[in-house]
């Protein structure tokens, strides 16, 4: 057909066409300049109202608040302890008192002592200078933990980097720094004062993604939305005598490519005082679960949930109450799904309880095959034979963490948390089998005597840990060494 012909005959049709896309162009390109003088005048206020200069790595929050007094006060938020939701929120809640099973699961490691589920950052060194976990420090140089434990609670840990050096933070003791770490996770963990872009503080992400060959400095603004998390919410070890804070992904980020770094490293976290098996302590994998979901792979990012926008008359800004995000599910979820709120909950609770019921499957069977193999040492097994145990034992052990330990798998990436879930049975079932055959090889007959461990206290007797002497320890560490600590960060200016 000759254009001029085909013009001619679809004269009214092109021209409606025309008109249309001319209408749509038109809208768009309103759209487009009205957010962008929207953003523009965003950000002309934000900078033309800044109050005080900040240089360097500021780790007083306050002082930063000054300029950002929305941010600020959304932030100041996370120290609420109001908000549960079916499974998770920020309360306190003792979880070795609701699972006693994880007492057993890590007989011989300090978890088997203290665990509650995670709450708001500004608790972060609250929590963890009350946990017994630290132990009970009177001096600089003793205590079962080191530095690197400070690492992912505070804008202090990278001024103090600065200040001593990377590997000299990590070796030394973490009572060491008690009245250097005072301020809550905050600012300058994640933004540079001098633009409040995304700043990655933390060395050990940009070591590992550099060990990828993949360089941080170049991530897109939604990459960095999440890596400002990734920082502290993944899987870690603290690596060699020098303690060095390293994220374990040279192989991949999947619970396999993770297990076989340490598998080839000889890693082992600690040795199970029942079956004496070389085991692994999984973190919070946050991020490495995330990013194996629905929505990772959708292009999202950790603060399109957790960290929706607000509006404050003209302003649009970013709460920085980071919580749970069905607190929000209108500014979270709803920003997105046209869906109601119920069906949006329910959509989370149905993933969350899916998970769950396996989970526990898991935790009463695991406890088993350690007290199985404990049975087995005590009837005259020999190293040799009790190997494949072992074997089974570390790995379950280790996929079951990797997928609990991460409190919003569930919901993050529900399909491969049920997969890992599976294997960790699974791998149960092997060691239990393991187990049965050493006992049928020592001519052991009969059931494995099953212990009472029915409540926390009970459990916390069974693996033999007297619990009054490390809480009477604590309580002095408690009463003398944190007021301690915290009078001279007054001194000295670190905390206002
Ligand atoms: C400097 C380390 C660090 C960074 C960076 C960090 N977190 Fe956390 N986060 C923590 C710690 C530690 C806790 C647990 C605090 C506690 O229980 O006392 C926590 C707790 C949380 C909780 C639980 C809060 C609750 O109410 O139960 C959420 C949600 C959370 N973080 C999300 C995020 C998101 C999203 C980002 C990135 C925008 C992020 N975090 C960045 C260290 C960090
Ligand atoms: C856990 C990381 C994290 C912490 C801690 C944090 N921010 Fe942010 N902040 C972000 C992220 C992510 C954004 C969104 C960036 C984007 O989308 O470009 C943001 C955005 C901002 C912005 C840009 C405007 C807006 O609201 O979107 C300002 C200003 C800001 N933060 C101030 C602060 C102040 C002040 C503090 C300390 C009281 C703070 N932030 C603590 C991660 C953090
Ligand atoms: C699509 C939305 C969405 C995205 C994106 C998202 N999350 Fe979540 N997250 C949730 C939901 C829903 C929960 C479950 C909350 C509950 O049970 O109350 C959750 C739970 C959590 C929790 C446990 C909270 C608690 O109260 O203990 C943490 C920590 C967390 N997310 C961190 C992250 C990090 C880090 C990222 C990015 C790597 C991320 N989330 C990305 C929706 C999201
Ligand atoms: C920034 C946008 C955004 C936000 C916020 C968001 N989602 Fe989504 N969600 C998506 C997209 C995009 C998909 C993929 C849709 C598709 O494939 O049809 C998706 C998929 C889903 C799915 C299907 C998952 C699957 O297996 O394919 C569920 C369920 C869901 N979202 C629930 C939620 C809930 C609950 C929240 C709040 C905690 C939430 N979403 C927050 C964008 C969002």
């Amino acid at each position: 057909m000759k254009l001029k012909h085909f013009i001619e005959k679809r004269k009214g049709l092109l021209m409606w066409v025309l008109f249309g896309g001319t209408i749509v162009i038109v809208f768009l390109l309103g759209l487009l300049a009205a957010s962008v003088n929207e953003r523009r005048a965003e950000i002309a206020t934000l900078f033309s109202n800044k109050r005080v200069e900040i240089t360097g790595i500021e780790s007083r929050n306050e002082i930063w608040g000054e300029n950002y007094p929305r941010e600020f006060e959304t932030w100041q938020k996370t120290a609420d302890t109001s908000f549960q939701s079916k499974h998770n929120g920020n309360k306190f809640v003792d979880v070795l008192e609701q699972r006693p099973e994880m007492v057993v699961l890590w007989a011989g490691y300090a978890f088997s002592q203290d665990y509650s589920a995670p709450r708001g950052h500004m608790h972060a060194l609250d929590d963890m200078r009350h946990s017994l976990r630290t132990g009970a420090p009177m001096t600089a140089e003793e205590g079962p933990q080191p530095a690197t434990c400070w690492a992912c609670k505070s804008p202090d840990v990278p001024r103090m980097m600065a200040e001593v050096g990377i590997e000299n933070f990590y070796s030394k003791k973490w009572a060491a720094f008690g009245h250097e770490i005072v301020n809550p996770i905050g600012c300058a963990d994640c933004h540079n004062p001098q633009n409040m872009n995304i700043n990655i503080s933390r060395p050990a992400l940009a070591e590992a993604f550099e060990r990828m060959g993949t360089d941080i400095g170049k991530s897109s603004i939604q990459d960095l939305r999440s890596l400002a998390c990734a920082q502290c919410h993944v899987e870690y070890y603290f690596k060699g005598d020098g303690k060095y804070l390293t994220f374990p992904w040279d192989k991949g980020m999947t619970v396999e490519a993770i297990e076989e770094y340490y598998d080839e490293a000889g890693f082992t976290d600690w040795t199970h005082k029942l079956s004496k098996a070389p085991m692994l302590k999984a973190q919070h994998p946050d991020y490495e679960l995330f990013k194996l979901g629905p929505h990772a792979q959708r292009g999202l990012s950790c603060a399109d949930c957790h960290m929706p926008y607000k509006t404050d008359g003209a302003i649009k800004y970013s709460d920085h109450q980071l919580v749970s995000p069905v607190m929000n599910i209108d500014r979270t979820c709803q920003s997105c799904h046209r869906d109601s709120k119920e069906n949006l909950m329910k959509y989370i609770y149905e993933y969350q309880d899916k998970v769950l019921e396996i989970r526990d499957r898991v935790e009463k069977e695991l406890v088993k095959a350690h007290v199985g193999a404990k049975y087995a040492w005590d009837n005259g097994a020999t190293e040799k034979q009790m190997e494949p145990v072992l074997k089974q034992l570390r790995a379950a052990q280790w996929r079951w963490d990797f997928a609990v330990a991460s409190h919003g798998a569930s919901f993050h990436a529900p399909v491969e948390t049920q997969r890992i879930l599976a294997h960790s049975l699974d791998r149960t079932y092997q060691a239990q089998l393991e187990v049965q055959k050493v006992l049928a090889s020592l001519g052991v007959k009969g059931e494995i005597p099953a212990p009472d461990i029915s409540t926390k206290e009970k459990a916390q007797e069974y693996i033999g840990l007297d619990m009054k002497e490390l809480r009477a320890k604590k309580e002095v560490f408690t009463s003398t060494i944190i007021p301690q600590w915290l009078e001279k960060a007054k001194a000295n200016k670190r905390l206002l």
